[in-house]
């Protein structure tokens, strides 16, 4: 058990304990006014949950067909709302159609390039322009060979279109993979090959800080790659759709590779919206786990809906009148559950804008807040640990008193940032909701609700309805209050994951063995008195860079198939900015000279192998590592090195205590 009492990064000021309570004039008007309105409702879901969720299930969403049981539970396998259908896109779209929400913007698009003194492109799609599009595009997706239940891999920039073609899979019953535009040729052929997808929806590239993604040339080399065995990796791809966005050259090969706005010219905007079990899969989404192999955590229909259509509206308070941005990238879960599904099954105002914040300079985000009037803006720690390092003077440039609430997500956010974050952008009028969340878990969990929970900065605060976390120890036991331990879920909830794709008994390992009957987080965490959780972060082999999710092994693996290494450690250090970065501890081949040089190949090969979001930010090469007699990398040792402090804690494993002094010299 490595979880310590204090998350990393925080200071001082957590024992400051300042709390901030909701003011009078936002709880009048939220959904949910008092805590002790919470409180209630809290109990009402984890006293009798199927009566909760039936109901909430029958209020929020659009059934075709009613379900017969609320919950099936057989460990750990989940069902929810078992026998009703539904479709996703019907509920985001088709529902708001004869309503006053019909004409009302669903997507407010801003394009990354801006001529000298000239804005953006901007495109807004109201619900029924969304939904018109939708439809041709579902056709389109049908015209190329897609079926229900096939497998489409999306690999798109920032656009309208990529939720456009996520709503599209949906409409037809057809299961998306999102993979975000960061990944690499490799990364995208590895996913194909593991959920065996039929198409691939592309752009011609996308632009980031002012440069060309070239997405289309990175599909072209993922329909190339070969397993060991000599086998394409991408051999059941059938269809590549084509998006013309950034206007670069692209190679079309006949038969496989069709343009997008060709194809949207040769179908008709009608398509009836498929009757989905509730239990069919919806999407698939890959993240790091603690193996070299991505884990594709499968969602599915009715209970995730419910859940990102609930958690946005509570936890966002979500109102017709707001314009709502959520910053993260569609490729990841933030962007599934938060710019696409849950504020389009609201009825709301979506907001999605394509490129980087400080782009072409550092108040980007905040000329957005101005201009389109953004009322709730969700972000990340360390988007706001790079505002606070780029200066004041930017978000004090605009107007930001549209703002009424601002989120966070992603890491475990510092006080000094959330302090931050609370004068500068909110000016100390909005809530700050700290959500803390995981792609398998397909929504918020532990939150503020924004007119009830007084919050502390750097804590989560206390779970959503129907949710029952706990902090248990070794043997699973809850522990004391303010003792620290691991962060386990006691019981199902309706947009939980449903597995790992293909793979039931990785699923039954990683998340229902740890602590038995209970979903396993990977989080270390502990409770204060007043019973608010304060998560400290990862306890497993995941690291939390920039709020991407990555893996230490599939580092390592990437490291060492460069000839030149012959072993890799790779850990974590405390990052003022990125609150966690990559130290790689690269052991070379005999004869193999450590030249400066190869630190850079070796990040090459890594950006290449799985994305530049994987890059290491220190390489050190040395002679060794610590190993336990079995063999065993000790990595808390190579962890506290890396942070640079004395190394504390217990030694008596290690196999060759020579190792850490030299280690310690290898420091640079
Ligand atoms: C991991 C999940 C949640 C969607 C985006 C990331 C960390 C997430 C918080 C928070 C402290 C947080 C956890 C978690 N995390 N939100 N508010 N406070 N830590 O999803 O890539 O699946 O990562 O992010 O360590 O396990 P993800």
């Amino acid at each position: 058990m490595t979880a310590k009492a204090k998350p990393a990064g925080i200071t001082s000021l957590q024992q400051e304990g300042r709390v901030f309570k909701p003011s009078k004039e936002f709880s009048k008007g939220a959904h949910i006014k008092s805590l002790a309105h919470y409180k209630k409702l809290y109990s009402e879901s984890v006293k009798s949950p199927d009566k909760f969720w039936a109901k909430q299930a029958a209020n929020e969403l659009v059934w075709f067909k009613p379900w017969k049981t609320v919950c099936q539970w057989k460990e750990p396998v989940a069902k929810w709302f078992v026998g009703g259908q539904l479709n996703v896109s019907h509920n985001c779209l088709d529902r708001w159609l004869n309503t006053p929400h019909a004409n009302k913007a669903a997507l407010i698009w801003e394009g990354e390039p801006e001529a000298p003194g000239k804005a953006g492109e901007v495109r807004t799609l109201t619900y029924k322009q969304l939904h018109r599009e939708v439809c041709l595009f579902a056709n389109v997706l049908k015209r190329n060979g897609i079926k229900r239940g096939d497998r489409v891999m999306i690999y798109l920039p920032m656009l309208a279109e990529a939720a456009v073609a996520m709503l599209a899979c949906t409409r037809i019953g057809a299961v998306h993979s999102v993979v975000f535009g960061g990944f690499s040729a490799q990364s995208v052929a590895d996913r194909i090959f593991d959920c065996q997808a039929k198409l691939v929806i592309t752009a011609d590239g996308g632009f980031r800080r002012g440069s060309v993604v070239p997405l289309k040339r990175n599909v072209d080399e993922a329909l190339t790659l070969k397993d060991s065995q000599g086998d394409r990796l991408a051999k059941t791809i059938e269809k590549v759709i084509v998006l013309r966005r950034a206007g670069n050259e692209v190679a079309i090969e006949e038969g496989r590779d069709v343009w997008w706005h060709q194809e949207m010219e040769c179908v008709d905007a009608q398509c009836v919206a498929e009757k989905m079990d509730s239990e069919a899969p919806l999407f698939i989404l890959y993240t790091s786990g603690s193996t070299g192999k991505p884990k594709g955590i499968l969602h599915t229909t009715g209970g995730y809906l419910l859940g990102a259509k609930m958690t946005s509206k509570y936890v966002f308070d979500l109102r017709d009148e707001d314009v709502y941005w959520c910053t993260a990238d569609v490729g990841w879960v933030t962007g599934h559950s938060y710019v696409v599904y849950g504020p389009l099954a609201n009825g709301a105002t979506s907001l999605i804008y394509e490129g980087a914040p400080n782009f072409p300079e550092p108040d980007r985000f905040w000329r957005i807040v101005e201009k389109y009037g953004v009322t709730i803006l969700y972000t990340a720690p360390t988007a706001i640990r790079a505002f606070m390092k780029w200066g004041v003077e930017w978000p004090k440039k605009h107007d930001l008193r549209s703002l009424r609430l601002l989120g966070s997500v992603g890491e475990p956010i510092n006080p000094e940032a959330w302090l931050w974050y609370h004068e500068n952008i909110g000016g100390k009028r909005c809530p700050i909701v700290d959500t803390w969340w995981q792609t398998e878990t397909g929504g918020i969990m532990i939150t503020p609700l924004p007119g009830a929970t007084p919050t502390k900065p750097g804590s989560a605060t206390l779970p959503f309805f129907g949710i029952v976390p706990e902090v248990v120890d070794e043997a699973g036991k809850p522990v004391p209050r303010n003792t620290g331990g691991k962060l386990i879920v006691r019981k199902p909830w309706p947009f939980m994951l449903r597995g790992l794709w293909g793979d039931p008994q990785r699923y039954k390992e990683v998340y229902w063995s740890e602590v038995k009957g209970c979903y396993f987080t990977g989080d270390g965490c502990r409770q204060d008195k007043d019973g608010y959780f304060w998560i400290v972060g990862r306890i497993d082999d995941v690291l939390n860079v920039a709020g991407h999710r990555i893996g230490t092994a599939e580092v390592e693996s990437a490291i060492v198939s460069n000839p030149k290494v012959a072993e890799a450690a790779v850990v974590g250090r405390p990052d003022d900015l990125k609150g966690q970065a990559l130290v790689a501890f690269v052991i070379l081949k005999t004869g193999v000279k450590p030249e400066p040089a190869l630190r850079e190949e070796i990040r090459q090969q890594v950006a290449k192998e799985i994305g530049p979001v994987a890059k290491p930010d220190d390489i050190r090469f040395v002679e060794a590592l610590p190993k336990t007699r079995s063999g065993k990398i000790m990595r808390r040792l190579l962890k506290q090195i890396a942070a640079g402090v004395e190394i504390k804690g217990d030694t008596t494993t290690l196999e060759d205590i020579n190792v850490l002094a030299k280690l310690s010299q290898a420091e640079e």
